[in-house]
């Protein structure tokens, strides 16, 4: 079995918009990721990334095409074996966090290990959150944190599981410069040592320093961009 690949396969999506009202968000898209890359997702705001990303993962079952997570369509698993893929071989880092506001920290971190029933160190939290210069308690209520520090605890709970496959939303969209360097750092290492890494970024800067960027618009992929810089990258996705 090929491990850490996905495939997209002509997927389309489109919603519901009541009654027989549909908007077309993704329009007949293909492409695949492999291990040992690490590839971006660009695009204007509202051009489908995240539902891409979210139809990649298991989340969202596309309208039509398909997608293989190592081989297996995800959307023909019964909901308890998707919940296993899901946990075994794939982290997703949510655009909007997704942490449990009624738990501190460490507990939010370590709930995808406990789920699998797996040990959990707090040495190797707490060394992973110091190193994205997280400078919060571990027994802090995330949402009593601010939306940087939240993001960090959002990585540092999907790194815990060491996916093969990470899917990253926006991934450093609230820290600052430094923590967003970090940040792209720690992906950049984690494919270079096996994993696929798909991150949606707003940020041309670390676009251009993937293998690849993917341009979004319009529900289509525009171009393949390798080896562009990000002036580039930034001149594809504001043409017309
Ligand atoms: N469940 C839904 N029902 C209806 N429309 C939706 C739904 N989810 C997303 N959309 C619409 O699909 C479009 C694409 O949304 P999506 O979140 O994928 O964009 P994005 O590229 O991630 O944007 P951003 O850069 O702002 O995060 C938007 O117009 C959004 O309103
Ligand atoms: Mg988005």
């Amino acid at each position: 079995m090929s491990k850490g690949r996905v495939e997209v396969g002509s997927v389309s999506k489109n919603f519901s918009l009541g009654g027989s009202k549909t908007v077309d968000i993704l329009d007949n898209i293909s492409f695949s990721a492999k291990a040992n890359e690490f590839l971006s997702i660009v695009g204007p705001s509202g051009s489908g990334k995240s539902t891409l990303l979210k139809c990649m993962s298991g989340l969202l079952k596309p309208t039509s095409g398909t997608i293989a997570i190592n081989s297996v369509d995800p959307y023909s698993l019964k909901p308890s074996h998707l919940a296993k893929m899901r946990r075994s071989e794939i982290g997703f880092i949510f655009q909007s966090y997704n942490l449990v506001p009624a738990l501190p920290v460490f507990e939010n971190i370590s709930l995808p290990l406990r789920l699998s029933r797996k040990s959990i160190d707090k040495s190797v939290v707490e060394e992973m959150l110091r190193k994205m210069n997280f400078n919060a308690e571990l027994t802090s209520f995330v949402d009593t944190l601010s939306g940087g520090e939240q993001q960090k605890v959002a990585i540092a709970r999907v790194l815990v599981t060491h996916p093969q496959i990470i899917f990253a939303d926006e991934p450093t969209g609230a820290v600052d410069a430094e923590s967003k360097q970090i940040i792209f750092n720690i992906l950049r290492k984690l494919a270079d040592e096996g994993a696929c890494v798909i991150m949606v970024t707003h940020d041309v800067d670390l676009a251009a320093m993937t293998d690849k960027a993917l341009v979004l618009k319009n529900g289509q992929i525009r171009q393949t961009l390798t080896g562009s810089s990000a002036s580039e990258i930034l001149a594809e996705i504001e043409r017309k």
